[in-house]
């Protein structure tokens, strides 16, 4: 979604512009600019790419003092004039923005009323006029004023001509991260942008408000006072985003599975206690034997990474459990038990609708932790415990490596709870082997996948696709329907398979091919069954089943075989692969832009 980056130092402040606006492109957005101030207030702004921005941007535009900005349209349509950033009549004061200004018409028609003239549809916009009808001379107690005033959330950045070598910044709701350098300091909403500028790193709070020149920064809450915050150093792999030999991100993130799956095991699983360990949960066994109830809550493909879990956490355990989507929990004033523990399942650690939702648990005085990809990002901060999954950077907008290594993070914390609660030393030792042998058979599907060819043949023809599966399996399908539809942009749906009987099978016909995901669990016959239903309906069927399995492959027109697995609970990371695979290659054969859908973004931190 939106970007923020910003610079203030002794270089001209244009290259690092551009730069971290191009690392923050894998984020999703439409239209893209810059504002540098030298003797005057520079902004340049362009829809599309920020190639075509580059293109744009003055020579003149060498001052030592900028911001820029990458919009993903919210309010108004994506044209230049509603590109960020936006400045006041005069041009001397101008704003990037990340985040919604929820009262943004009353306060357009009040300064309408006094006279202010605006140039876009944009909620932001609101902002320099504010800022500078409330300016006396104090840039900080301009900015403070105004977001006094403003509802909504932001991350925003300013820049007063009157004060050439300082940027003023504040957060709430949308995450901002200022970056130490050598007599210069950088300002961006993601650290990706800053990661090939510096290490050093403080991210802000919400309600904070900074003010930065090119020695430093200083904190203040925005009701008043001075907070200090140790510098953070930021993880080595955040640099690494290169495609090396691939042609797209996510093709590379899908290859890097058996390695991001290794890292989030290893240390973890401990076969020899037949147990697992997650420091970061900071939970004792009793804490664990206090449980009541587990919630995993997410949004997209982190919320089917939490239908996983939590299958295999009451399965485990014995432990009830559920997996309900962030923006629905957050507004339903659910019941939170104080033995309850809620797990808030995130890559990007930024999604607004799970940060909401943790605070939602919070408020309500219960226990939640994150599982979450990207270090000291808002949830795994505000959660202030839990588990990184450590994908290292995923970069594609079609999430493939976070999922796989969310399920194998909760797969994890299933063991742990059960080793206290349900299992014996033998039984945890089977399960924590089965886990550790999961990056090896990922290994062995990605070197010989199948015929994904043919099935994207057999699925791209269709009217629309359904994705059926039981158990887990229902998940997978919901992640593989995901997939598809975000990357290939193929309408389709998932069920779980025995549903589909109370109605959708209506729809099937010969032009509505199945994707039935079929591995050999207690579920296997009862899927067969369903598929059958099906195919006598006409149904062209693609089958993912387990290796081996003659008679499931002979149900499919397309079959496709993963790895055989001791134990139910790892089928997941498997037969989500050939789906992930399936998406891909539709998405090339539909000529899509496979790593920036329409429409999309990597993280949606807008509710
Ligand atoms: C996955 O392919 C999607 N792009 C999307 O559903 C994503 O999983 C969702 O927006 C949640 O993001 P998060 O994991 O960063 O919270």
């Amino acid at each position: 979604m939106c970007g923020i980056v910003g610079y203030v130092g002794s270089r001209s402040a244009t290259p690092f512009l551009l730069d971290g606006l191009r690392r923050l492109e894998y984020r999703g957005y439409d239209s893209a600019g810059i504002a540098v101030l030298d003797d005057e207030l520079r902004v340049t702004r362009r829809v599309g790419f920020v190639a075509a921005l580059e293109g744009a941007v003055p020579a003149e535009a060498a001052g030592t003092l900028g911001i820029g900005h990458t919009r993903w349209a919210t309010h108004g349509g994506v044209t230049e004039e509603n590109a960020h950033p936006h400045t006041d009549a005069e041009g001397t004061i101008a704003v990037v923005h990340n985040g919604i200004i929820e009262n943004h018409a009353a306060i357009r028609a009040r300064l309408q009323e006094q006279g202010a003239v605006f140039r876009s549809q944009t909620d932001t916009e609101v902002l320099p006029h504010l800022i500078r009808r409330l300016y006396q001379g104090d840039p900080v107690a301009a900015v403070r004023a105004a977001l006094q005033m403003v509802q909504g959330t932001y991350g925003i950045a300013v820049v007063f001509r009157e004060h050439p070598g300082l940027l003023v910044a504040a957060r709430n709701g949308s995450p901002l991260v200022v970056g130490k350098g050598n007599g210069e300091t950088f300002l961006a909403s993601d650290p990706h942008a800053l990661a090939r500028h510096t290490r050093e790193v403080v991210y802000l709070d919400d309600r904070e408000i900074v003010t930065i020149t090119a020695d430093g920064w200083d904190i203040q809450r925005l009701d008043g006072g001075h907070t200090s915050r140790a510098i953070e150093i930021l993880a080595e792999e955040l640099t690494d985003t290169d495609l090396g030999d691939f042609t797209h991100h996510m093709l590379k993130e899908i290859h890097e599975q058996p390695e991001s799956l290794r890292r989030c095991l290893q240390g973890r699983v401990v076969p020899e206690e037949g147990g697992a360990k997650l420091g970061g949960l900071d939970l004792d066994p009793r804490a664990i034997a206090r449980i009541s109830r587990v919630g995993f809550l997410g949004c997209g493909t982190s919320f089917h990474a939490g239908l996983v879990g939590a299958a295999a956490l009451e399965q485990l355990a014995r432990i009830p459990a559920f997996a309900e989507i962030a923006s629905e929990f957050r507004y339903r004033n659910p019941v939170i038990d104080r033995d309850s523990v809620f797990f808030a399942v995130s890559q990007s650690g930024e999604t607004a609708d799970t940060l909401g939702a943790v605070r939602e648990v919070q408020l309500k005085g219960g226990s939640v932790m994150g599982v979450v990809n990207v270090v000291g990002s808002s949830i795994a901060r505000t959660c202030g415990r839990g588990v990184y999954v450590h994908s290292g950077p995923e970069i594609a907008v079609a999430s493939t490596k976070a999922f796989t290594s969310q399920v194998a993070a909760t797969l994890v914390a299933a063991l742990m709870f059960a080793r206290t609660r349900t299992l014996a030393q033998h039984e945890g030792r089977e399960v924590g082997e089965e886990l550790l042998a999961a990056p090896g058979l990922v290994e062995r599907y990605l070197a010989n996948p199948g015929d994904i060819q043919r099935a994207v043949e057999l699925l791209v023809g269709g009217r629309y696709v359904f994705f059926l599966g039981r158990g887990t399996s229902a998940a997978v399908a919901m992640e593989g329907a995901l997939k598809l539809k975000e990357v290939a942009y193929v309408p389709c749906m998932s069920y779980p398979a025995a549903e589909m009987k109370h109605g959708p099978i209506a729809l099937i016909d010969a032009h509505t091919p199945v994707v039935a995901i079929c591995p050999d669990d207690l579920m296997r016959d009862k899927t067969l069954s369903n598929v059958q239903e099906v195919r006598a309906r006409g149904a062209r069927v693609v089958m993912i089943h387990t290796e081996g399995d003659h008679e499931a492959a002979a149900m499919g027109e397309v079959s496709i075989a993963v790895p055989k697995t001791r134990s139910a609970l790892t089928h997941p990371l498997l037969t989500v692969l050939p789906l992930q695979l399936i998406a891909y290659r539709a998405g090339l054969a539909l000529g899509r832009d496979i790593d920036r859908p329409r429409n999309l973004a990597k993280s949606v931190t807008v509710e």
